[in-house]
């Protein structure tokens, strides 16, 4: 999402020398996301830089928010913790098979490539916070490209933004009108997590 937004010049479209200030002036304008969502992970973010900057091409650095067992990316064991897998997308993807992806089919969907990713790399790990992360992941597409209570975010534009990294404004998509406040997509996360249990 971060790169979709740069790639319609939210943020500074080479990537380079990101603030808060200039993340939550992007979120709010692109997706009406509340400043304080977009400090929580932004804060983090700003520590794979020089806490007051960070260019998008520091984010991969490994336990921060890079963490093992994503929905579209290869852990870091096998190299390349980087670049979109369509092998790994493909897999998770395939439960995305109707028109809206509700929270159970969202939590099944992480949870099988958790396994997936633990069942093949011996050096899998997620910590605590990776884990709360995963799933804020996971709550934030269903929240944008949905609802912030009931998920059913639409399955072509989820696809849209992870395969193609741009907001699907041409296939319907518009900006939230109202926040998508933090306490809702942690309200969202604690769904997930009682959908995955
Ligand atoms: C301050 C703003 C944000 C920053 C700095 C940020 C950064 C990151 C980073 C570094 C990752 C990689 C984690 C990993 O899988 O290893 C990630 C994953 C993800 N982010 Fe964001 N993000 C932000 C906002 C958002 C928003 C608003 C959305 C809304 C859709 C979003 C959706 C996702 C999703 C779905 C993933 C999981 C990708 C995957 O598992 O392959 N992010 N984010
Ligand atoms: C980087 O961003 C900081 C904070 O917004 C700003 O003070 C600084 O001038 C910027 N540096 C460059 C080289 O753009
Ligand atoms: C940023 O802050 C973190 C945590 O306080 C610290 O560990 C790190 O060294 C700082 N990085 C820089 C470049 O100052
Ligand atoms: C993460 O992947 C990128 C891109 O392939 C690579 O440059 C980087 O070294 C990887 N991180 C680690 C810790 O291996
Ligand atoms: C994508 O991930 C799969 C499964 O781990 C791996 O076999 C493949 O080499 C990766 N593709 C690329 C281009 O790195
Ligand atoms: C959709 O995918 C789920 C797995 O998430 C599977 O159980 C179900 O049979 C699939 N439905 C169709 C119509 O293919």
């Amino acid at each position: 999402m971060v790169n979709s937004v740069a790639n319609h010049g939210y943020l500074p479209r080479n990537g380079l020398n990101i603030s808060l200030p200039d993340l939550i002036v992007a979120f709010t304008a692109a997706l009406n996301l509340d400043p304080a969502a977009t400090t929580l992970v932004g804060n983090k973010a700003l520590l794979s830089g020089n806490n007051v900057t960070f260019d998008l091409d520091n984010l991969n650095k490994h336990g921060i928010l890079e963490h093992d067992g994503s929905l579209s990316r290869n852990d870091v064991y096998f190299g390349d913790n980087h670049s979109f897998n369509e092998t790994i997308w493909t897999s998770v993807a395939s439960h995305f098979n109707q028109s809206t992806i509700s929270i159970a089919t969202a939590a099944i969907a992480r949870k099988e490539r958790l396994q997936a990713a633990a069942a093949v790399n011996p050096a899998f790990s997620l910590s605590a916070s990776d884990t709360q992360f995963s799933f804020i992941e996971t709550a934030l597409y269903l929240s944008i490209f949905g609802s912030v209570e009931d998920g059913n975010a639409v399955t072509e534009w989820v696809k849209i933004m992870f395969e193609q990294e741009r907001l699907p404004f041409q296939e319907g998509f518009t900006t939230s009108e109202e926040v998508v406040t933090a306490a809702g997509i942690l309200g969202l996360v604690a769904k997930l997590a009682a959908a995955s249990a």
